[in-house]
């Protein structure tokens, strides 16, 4: 516990001070603190003391039935390093004996790496284990309460009751794709919350990832057999794009054509079969064959053929 605040502290000191909040200097040398926590003389700027979380309770009472709802305090139960206030807030002393005059700030006031180190004095590991380090979010100093609000109680601790909300403060170009014609289910009008069967997080770990932008699987492929999975069985008569990346004809966040197709029908089996036998031709008359659901009128099975005449595609 002494060493897990030690480090939570001396992030603050040292961020602290460097962001300009006030550190008065409470106590000098070895001391102990209000919950026998020892203030080694060796921190800059002297030592603060850990009143404990009761004492931030008696002022901020409004706190106190949202916390007791908190993961972080019920981790107390189980966990020898119980989550107290001050284990983000860092010691508190100072300013409980001035009543709250002396700013204590919160990791949200801290710039980015001291902020998510904060955070990280605990969660490292599964963190690590998430490519944190590296991230495309990590690098860009989008940090833990960027997404997290700890004392919000929303599902992960968000700050957004949904998900995609959370995503779309930054990502406003996401929330157009939910409102395009054909759409995955991240939002459904039916029901009273609006929210869906799917979030941002069925396909993307917002923490880091092996693959590129983020995916929560190695490829787009294997990412889209998770609850696609009748696409990945072999097939006699493979449509090789279709094995390569779904994304040459699907647009995964949302497109007005129908069954998520980047591009209308036509122009999207033209983009690749420009010549052939009827296929339309610049500078000719349109082929008749590119009418109505166009060459899926007869190519119907565009994903592979398990027919033994299935050679084009065509059952
Ligand atoms: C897991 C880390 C963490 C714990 C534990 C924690 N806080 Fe916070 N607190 C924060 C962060 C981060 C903010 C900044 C606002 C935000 O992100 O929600 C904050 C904001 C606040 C604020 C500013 C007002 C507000 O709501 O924005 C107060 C007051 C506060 N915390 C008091 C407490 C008290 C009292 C406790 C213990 C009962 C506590 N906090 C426990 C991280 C924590
Ligand atoms: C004696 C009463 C008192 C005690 C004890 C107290 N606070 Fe406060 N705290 C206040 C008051 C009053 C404010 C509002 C100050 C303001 O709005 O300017 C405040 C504001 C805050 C804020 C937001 C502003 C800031 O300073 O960043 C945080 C965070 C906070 N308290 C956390 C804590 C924590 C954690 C503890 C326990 C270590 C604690 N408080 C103990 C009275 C107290
Ligand atoms: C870009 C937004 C974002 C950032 C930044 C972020 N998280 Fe998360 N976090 C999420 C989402 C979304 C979930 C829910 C994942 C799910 O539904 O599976 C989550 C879940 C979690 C969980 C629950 C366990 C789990 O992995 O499902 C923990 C713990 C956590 N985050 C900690 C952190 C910490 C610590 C940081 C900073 C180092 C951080 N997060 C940064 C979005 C974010
Ligand atoms: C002193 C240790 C400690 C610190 C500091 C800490 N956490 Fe936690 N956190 C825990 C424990 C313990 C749990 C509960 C067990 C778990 O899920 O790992 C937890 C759970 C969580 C969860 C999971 C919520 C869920 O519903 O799945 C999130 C999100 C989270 N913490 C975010 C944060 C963020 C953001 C910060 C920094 C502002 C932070 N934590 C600081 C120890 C800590
Ligand atoms: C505080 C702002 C912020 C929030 C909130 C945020 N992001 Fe990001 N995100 C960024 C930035 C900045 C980048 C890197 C620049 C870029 O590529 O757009 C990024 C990159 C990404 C990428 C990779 C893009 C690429 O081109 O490689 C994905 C995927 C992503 N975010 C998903 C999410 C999801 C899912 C959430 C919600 C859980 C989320 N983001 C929340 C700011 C944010
Ligand atoms: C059905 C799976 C799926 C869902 C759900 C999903 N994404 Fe994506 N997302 C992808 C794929 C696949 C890519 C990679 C696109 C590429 O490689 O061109 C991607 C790329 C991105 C990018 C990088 C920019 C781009 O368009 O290439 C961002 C940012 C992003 N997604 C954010 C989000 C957010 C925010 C949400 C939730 C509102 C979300 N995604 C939901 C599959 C998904
Ligand atoms: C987490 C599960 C999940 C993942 C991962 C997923 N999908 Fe979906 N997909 C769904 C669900 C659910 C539907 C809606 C089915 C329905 O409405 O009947 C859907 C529908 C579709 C549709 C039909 C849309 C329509 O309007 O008819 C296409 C095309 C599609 N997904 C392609 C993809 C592609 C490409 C990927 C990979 C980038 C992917 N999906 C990843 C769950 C998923
Ligand atoms: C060569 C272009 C192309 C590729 C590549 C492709 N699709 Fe499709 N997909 C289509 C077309 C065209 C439709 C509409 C079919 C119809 O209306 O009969 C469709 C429809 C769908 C549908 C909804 C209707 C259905 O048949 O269930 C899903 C789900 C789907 N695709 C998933 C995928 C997945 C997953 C991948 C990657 C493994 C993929 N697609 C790759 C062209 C493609
Ligand atoms: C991203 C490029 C691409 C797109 C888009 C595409 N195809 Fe293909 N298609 C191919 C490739 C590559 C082959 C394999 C060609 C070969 O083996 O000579 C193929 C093979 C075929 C075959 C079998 C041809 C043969 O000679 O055996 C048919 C039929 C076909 N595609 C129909 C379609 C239809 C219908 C669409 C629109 C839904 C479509 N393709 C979209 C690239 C594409
Ligand atoms: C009226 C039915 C029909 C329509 C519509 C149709 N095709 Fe075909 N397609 C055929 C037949 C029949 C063959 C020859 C099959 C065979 O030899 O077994 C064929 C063969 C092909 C082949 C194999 C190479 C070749 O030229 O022989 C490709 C590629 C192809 N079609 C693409 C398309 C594309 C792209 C479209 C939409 C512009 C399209 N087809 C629309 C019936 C159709």
């Amino acid at each position: 516990m002494s060493r897990l605040n030690g480090r939570v502290r001396d992030a603050f000191l040292v961020v602290g001070i460097a962001v300009g909040l006030t550190f008065p200097v409470a106590v000098q040398g070895d001391e102990v603190g209000g919950e026998g926590v020892v203030i080694p003389s060796s921190v800059p700027g002297g030592g603060l003391e850990y009143v404990g979380t009761d004492e931030c309770l008696d002022c901020h009472e409004d706190l106190e039935q949202s916390f007791s709802r908190n993961l972080h305090s019920k981790a107390s139960y189980w966990n020898a390093n119980a989550v107290g206030c001050e284990d983000c807030h860092g010691p508190g002393s100072a300013h409980a004996e001035e009543g709250g005059d002396v700013r204590l700030g919160s990791p949200a006031d801290l710039v980015a790496r001291a902020s998510d180190a904060v955070c990280l004095t605990c969660h490292d590991g599964e963190l690590n284990r998430s490519y944190w380090r590296g991230s495309d979010h990590e690098q860009l100093e989008v940090t833990c309460v960027s997404c997290h609000s700890v004392h919000s109680n929303f599902e992960h601790m968000l700050n957004n009751p949904d998900q995609s909300e959370t995503c779309f403060k930054c990502h406003t170009d996401q929330r157009t794709f939910t409102f395009k014609r054909s759409f995955h289910p991240l939002t459904d009008s039916t029901r009273k919350d609006g929210l869906g069967k799917m979030t941002c997080s069925s396909c993307h770990n917002a923490h880091g990832s092996q693959s590129e932008k983020l995916l929560a699987a190695n490829t787009v492929n294997e990412l889209c057999y998770e609850c696609h999975a009748e696409m990945q069985a072999p097939v006699l008569w493979e449509h090789s794009p279709v094995k390569e990346n779904c994304l040459n004809c699907h647009s995964p966040h949302g497109s007005n054509y129908p069954n998520l197709l980047v591009t209308q029908r036509t122009r999207l089996c033209q983009e690749c079969h420009e010549a052939g036998r009827h296929q339309s031709l610049a500078g000719e008359n349109i082929s008749f064959m590119v009418l109505n659901r166009s060459c899926n009128n007869c190519h119907a099975q565009v994903h592979g053929s398990n027919h033994p005449a299935g050679l084009k595609l065509k059952r």
